[in-house]
């Protein structure tokens, strides 16, 4: 397919932003309910105030685990309160990372090699495991189902740091290199989600479903049911990966729902059954929403249209992360968390959604279907 959709796919893998979400989380509260582990570790968490970052934070408290942050101090910073923030960019220096030392290290806001190289090359002698956030954007086709031996992305300059819905995943595969040139493979795990669904997630790009289901009526639904998607709950992916950091699993791994499973009917009854809404679907072939010019398949975030360059994108093997315990909950469970947690959203937020189709553009794909037919 054309870079035009090649952008939008990868467009739909890159987290931009962040919004506060979530009360802030006391050291007191979090070490009373630890299950404490025999060991405790201590954990670094380069962006832990994000989408994926809280969630990870809250299940390392949850075990026990001594938690230090990294960040700008930009993003949610009244959430953890109690954690020792160390402030800094990562485009201009590490110096707050200096003099401390840590048993793991999780890296969420490693997006340009640079930044990454640096901070492995600084936190290679004093941490023993580097957890990397990856992305199966990272692969370079998505054409066909994969694993995780599937080639990587490669940029054509690797100078480049302005990440774009195009630079993104070759920037992510160039950043694995750079963390393994530093910490070497025994000591490295990758983690190569594909879109985060849950609480907190700031994209809109799952929520979407749910949240126009809530409005209720006519609602355009892309493809058919059975059109595979896959999503992993970031409930889940924290879960994991605190697991790879407690039982140090070193590998690369896709974090993902089992391929093949979960479909965009699925999804349609998970909106449904947690909303309770009216809502109608109305269910337009690729074909039709392709020629209708102003709207493109970014406007249904999370399907993959039936394009051969994407064949596989919802095809993407999660066994070897099952193997070493993933579990992904029933996506009912959620669907229903995010619809409870976009309720205690502000208006202003909910009535300014970030992804999907918008209303205007609705009733006109609507309108026009009901005279095409
Ligand atoms: N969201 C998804 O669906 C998805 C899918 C696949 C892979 N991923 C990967 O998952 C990781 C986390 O994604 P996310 O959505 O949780 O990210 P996010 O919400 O944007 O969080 C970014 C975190 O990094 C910090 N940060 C950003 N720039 C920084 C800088 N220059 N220096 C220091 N700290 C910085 C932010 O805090 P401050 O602003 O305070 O600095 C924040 O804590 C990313 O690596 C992404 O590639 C995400």
């Amino acid at each position: 397919m054309d870079t035009k959709r090649r952008q939008i796919l990868k467009a739909g893998l890159l987290g931009t932003g962040a919004i506060a979400f979530g009360s802030p989380i006391h050291l007191s509260t979090a070490k009373n309910n630890a299950k404490l582990n025999s060991k405790s570790l201590r954990i670094l968490i380069l962006g832990g105030t994000g989408f994926l970052g809280p969630h990870m934070v809250r299940e390392a408290l949850k075990r026990g685990h001594d938690v230090t942050l990294f960040n700008r101090g930009r993003t949610n910073n009244a959430l953890f309160p109690d954690l020792l923030t160390l402030i800094g960019d990562r485009n201009k220096g590490l110096d707050a990372l200096l003099g401390h030392n840590w048993d793991v290290v999780i890296d969420n806001s490693g997006y340009v090699p640079r930044h990454v190289k640096d901070s492995a090359r600084l936190l290679a002698p004093i941490t023993s495991h580097y957890i990397y956030t990856s992305t199966v954007s990272a692969y370079a086709s998505l054409a066909k189902p994969l694993n995780e031996d599937a080639p990587l992305a490669k940029i054509a300059d690797e100078s480049i740091e302005t990440v774009t819905p195009e630079t993104y995943g070759p920037l992510k595969a160039l950043c694995e290199k750079k963390v393994a040139e530093e910490f070497g493979e025994n000591r490295l795990s990758i983690l190569r989600p594909t879109y985060v669904a849950g609480p907190g997630d700031h994209t809109d790009r799952y929520t979407y479903w749910l949240a126009r289901t809530l409005l209720g009526g006519e609602m355009v639904w892309p493809g058919s049911p059975e059109d595979m998607i896959q999503i992993i709950d970031v409930r889940d992916l924290a879960k994991f990966t605190i697991d790879v950091a407690d039982k140090n699993i070193i590998g690369t791994y896709n974090t993902v729902t089992p391929a093949g499973v979960f479909t965009m009917g699925d999804l349609l009854n998970d909106s449904l059954a947690v909303t309770g809404a009216e809502m109608v679907p109305v269910w337009m072939d690729y074909e039709f929403i392709q020629a209708q010019g102003n709207i493109d398949e970014s406007a249904f975030p999370i399907w993959i249209p039936p394009i051969s360059e994407y064949a596989g994108a919802a095809q993407v093997s999660g066994e070897k992360s099952v193997a070493q315990g993933l579990w992904n909950r029933p996506t009912r469970e959620t669907a229903r968390d995010t619809v409870a947690w976009w309720r205690t959203l502000p208006s202003e937020r909910t009535e300014n959604i970030r992804a999907g189709l918008s209303l205007q553009l609705e009733k006109e794909l609507l309108k026009r279907k009901t005279s095409f037919q």
